[in-house]
């Protein structure tokens, strides 16, 4: 029987209440893996504007701030419910966070406007053309010798075959699924990620962080 397939803010709305709880239950080594995504930006003393793609509730906010406590954090999201959720939990941080919703796929995100872009656990939903995309809008907006750091889902290449196939058979035949908009998870192996983020311009690109299920990469813009 064919799966239903949910449009992508509607699944996270949904689902914002219980997310938080969710998360912490099944990403594997929770901690370790915020920890990891906040490494990059350790130690760093000035202000610095940071754009977190599909933000969530801001799982990651705690951890970027306590890692560099002057950053300046824009959360975008797509689903209103999960930044409603986000506000509640995070508006001690005040100023320090701006929420904004949005799309990264469709919304403009500026030319060379930003020291430091993330995302975590949002770009496993997206096939390889469709990736790249966003992936050259993200080069265009980091600022030269600026960072991209994404954590994600990242599997073994059995593990992206059987998920490649399990895509190819959930949009068959649906009338107007296009990619981006509808919930599908499309984990890569970091290998491929590493290529396609080579792609668009990055160099270097470092793997910081690898257990069987998640990876977090450090790709960095030239700085000319
Ligand atoms: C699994 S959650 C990850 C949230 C958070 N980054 C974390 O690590 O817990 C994925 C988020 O990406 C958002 N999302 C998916 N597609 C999006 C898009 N095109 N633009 C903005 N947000 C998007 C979803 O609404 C959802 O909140």
């Amino acid at each position: 029987m064919k799966e239903k397939i949910e449009e992508m803010a509607s699944f996270f709305d949904a689902r914002a209440k219980g997310y938080d709880q969710h998360m912490r239950e099944n990403i594997q080594d929770f901690d370790k893996y915020y920890q990891a995504l906040a490494k990059p930006v350790e130690g760093r003393g000035d202000k610095f504007q940071l754009l977190d793609l599909g933000c969530g509730t801001g799982l990651e906010f705690p951890y970027l701030l306590a890692a560099a406590p002057q950053a300046l954090i824009k959360g975008m999201d797509i689903s209103d419910e999960m930044i409603q959720e986000g506000a509640k939990a995070h508006r001690t941080f005040g100023e320090r966070i701006q929420w904004a919703r949005g799309s990264y796929v469709t919304d403009p995100l500026g030319k060379s406007e930003y020291e430091v872009i993330l995302s975590s656990m949002t770009m496993h939903h997206f096939f390889i053309s469709e990736k790249r995309k966003i992936y050259q809008k993200i080069f265009d907006a980091v600022k030269l010798g600026g960072i991209y750091i994404e954590g994600d889902y990242m599997v073994s290449s059995d593990a992206e075959v059987a998920a490649l196939a399990r895509y190819y058979e959930q949009v068959e035949n649906y009338e107007g699924a296009e990619i981006g908009k509808f919930h599908l998870d499309i984990p890569f192996t970091v290998e491929r990620q590493v290529m396609l983020l080579k792609s668009v311009g990055f160099d270097p690109v470092r793997v910081i962080y690898r257990t069987t299920t998640n990876a977090v990469l450090v790709a960095s813009k030239p700085k000319e």
